[in-house]
C-alpha cells in the first residue's frame, strides 16, 4: 500500500485515465494535475452525470482538494468556465493553483495553428489550444506565469514585451495580423482577479500534504507516447505527459512520489498525426471506433484506432517504473474476431530487441502479431452483471487475452474495465493505494 499514486496513460492518451483517477480520487485527499493544459480531455461518469473536464483535475466532481501544479499551462478563461460549470452543478471548488504555472494567451492559440500549418508533414495535429507555443515561451524565459496574472502592474510590462515578440512572429505568417493589447490586458486582469483566491505556492502545499501522511493522486494528462522526451517526437505534446513529469511539474522529490499505475486500452487509439504502426483503416476500425466512442473529448475529432501495441507499452513501463497496469475498454472489442496484439517489430528481417523511439525507424518496421479469439457482443446490463460478479464471470476468451498481456508485459493487472461507469470495473488488486 502506498500513500501516493500516479495514474498515467501508456499509449497516446485517452486510455480511460479519467475513470480511474475518479476511482482512486475517492480514497485520496488531494488530486494533482502536473502537466499539459486544456488539451487534455477527461471524461468522468459518476452518479449519472458525465463530466468533461479539460484543465480541472478529475477529483473536482468529488469535491476533493484539487491542485493545478507548476508544470501545467493554464488558459484562465477555460479554467474559469470549468469552475463556473462545476459551481452550477453545486460542486464546492477546492482548488489550489500554482503561482508558477504558465499562462496561455490568445496569441498562443493563433501561433499554434500557424506553426502547425508551416510544419507541413511534420505537424503533430495539435489541439490548437496554444499548448506548444506557451511551453516554448516558458523555455525561452519570456512566458508569463499565474503570479504575473494576479499582479496587473507586474503583468503589464511583461505582456507588452511578449506581445511585441509574438506579433512579429505572427506577422511572418500573416502580415496583417494585429490585436488590441489593452483589451487583452483588461480581460486577463479580470481573470487574474477571479483566480487570485486559488493561487498559492503548490510545491510547499504538496510537500506538507505528503509529509503529513495524506493521500495524493497525481493525474497525468495525455499519454506516455506523446511525451516530449520519451515519446514519438515531434508528433507529441510539449510536456512530460508521464510519471517523469511529476517532480519538475510539482516540486515533489522523486523519492516521495509512490506507486505508478499505467493504463492501457484493450486496443490502441490516437488523435493527431504521426506514426501508428498497428493502425487499422478498415471496417474493423469503424466498429472499434463506434463501440469505443472514439471521438476526441477536446476537439471531437474521430480517433484513429488499431491493435494493441505491447512493444511501445513495454518501453513506457520501463521508463516510468509502472507497478501495475489497468486494461480498459475490453467491452469495446466485442463482436470482433480474431483480435490481434502486436508483441514486437521486425526490421530488415530481424526481430528488434528494443522499441525504436525514432519515428523514421518505426516507419520502416513491420509489427509482429499474435492472434486471439474474440468475444461476443453483450448488452450493457450483461457487462455490468459480469463486472459485479468479478473476474471468474468473464468469458474465457477475455481471460486469455488479458493474461497474455500480463505475461508479455511482465506486470500485474490491478483492474479491468468493461464500461465507462464506476460499477463496470473488475478489481484484481485493490491494495495498491
Ligand atoms: P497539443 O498538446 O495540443 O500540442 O497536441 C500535440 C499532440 O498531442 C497532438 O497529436 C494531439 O492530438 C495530442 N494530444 C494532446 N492532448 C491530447 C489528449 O488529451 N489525448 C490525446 N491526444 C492528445
Amino acid at each position: 500500500m502506498s500513500n501516493n499514486l500516479t495514474i498515467i496513460g501508456l499509449s497516446w492518451g485517452d486510455e480511460g485515465k479519467g475513470k480511474f483517477t475518479d476511482y482512486f480520487a475517492q480514497r485520496a485527499d488531494v488530486v494533482v494535475r502536473y502537466n499539459g493544459g486544456n488539451n487534455a480531455g477527461h471524461t468522468i461518469k459518476a452518479n449519472g452525470i458525465k463530466y468533461k473536464l479539460k484543465i480541472m483535475p478529475s477529483g473536482a466532481p468529488l469535491e476533493k482538494e484539487c491542485v493545478i501544479a507548476n508544470g501545467c499551462v493554464v488558459d484562465p478563461k477555460i479554467l474559469l468556465e470549468e469552475i463556473d460549470t462545476l459551481k452550477k452543478l453545486h460542486k464546492k471548488i477546492n482548488l489550489k493553483l500554482s503561482s508558477t504555472a504558465h499562462v496561455i494567451f490568445p496569441f498562443h492559440n493563433i501561433l499554434d495553428g500557424l506553426e502547425e500549418t508551416s510544419k507541413g508533414r511534420f505537424s503533430a495535429g495539435t489541439t490548437k489550444r496554444g499548448i506548444g507555443p506557451t511551453y516554448s515561451d516558458k523555455a525561452a524565459r519570456w512566458g508569463l506565469r499565474i503570479f504575473d496574472l494576479i499582479n496587473p502592474e507586474i503583468m503589464r510590462p511583461k505582456l507588452e514585451q511578449l506581445y511585441k515578440i509574438k506579433k512579429q512572429l505572427i506577422n511572418i505568417f500573416d502580415p496583417s495580423w494585429d490585436t488590441d493589447i489593452n483589451s487583452i490586458f483588461e480581460e486577463y486582469k479580470s481573470y487574474g482577479e477571479r483566480l487570485k483566491p486559488y493561487v498559492i505556492d503548490t510545491a510547499y502545499y504538496l510537500n506538507n500534504v505528503i509529509d503529513s501522511g495524506k493521500k495524493v493522486v497525481f493525474e497525468a494528462a495525455q499519454g506516455n507516447l506523446l511525451g516530449i522526451d520519451h515519446g514519438y517526437y515531434p508528433f507529441g505534446t510539449s510536456s512530460n505527459s508521464n510519471a517523469l513529469g511529476i517532480s519538475a511539474g510539482t516540486g515533489i522529490p522523486p523519492k516521495k512520489i509512490g506507486r505508478i499505475i499505467g493504463i492501457i486500452k484493450a486496443y490502441t487509439s490516437r488523435v493527431g498525426e504521426g506514426n501508428f504502426p498497428t493502425e487499422l483503416i478498415n471496417e474493423t476500425a469503424e466498429q472499434i471506433r463506434e463501440q469505443g466512442g472514439e471521438y476526441g473529448t477536446v476537439t471531437g475529432r474521430p480517433r484513429r484506432v488499431g491493435w494493441l501495441d505491447l512493444f511501445n507499452i513495454e518501453y513506457g513501463i520501463m521508463v516510468n517504473g509502472v507497478d501495475r497496469i489497468i486494461i480498459t475498454l475490453l467491452d469495446a472489442l466485442e463482436g470482433i474476431n480474431p483480435l490481434k496484439i502486436c508483441t514486437g517489430y521486425e526490421l530488415n528481417g530481424k526481430v528488434l530487441k528494443s522499441w525504436p523511439i525514432q519515428p523514421e525507424i518505426v516507419d520502416i518496421c513491420t509489427p509482429l502479431y499474435k492472434s486471439f479469439q474474440g468475444w461476443e457482443a453483450r448488452t450493457r446490463e450483461e457487462w455490468l452483471e459480469i463486472a459485479q460478479k468479478g473476474y471468474d464471470a468473464l468469458p474465457e476468451t477475455i481471460k486469455i487475452y488479458v493474461q497474455a498481456i500480463k505475461e508479455e508485459l511482465q506486470t500485474d493487472i490491478a483492474f479491468l474495465s468493461v464500461g465507462p461507469d464506476r460499477k463496470e470495473t473488475i478489481v484484481l488488486d485493490n491494495n495498491i493505494f
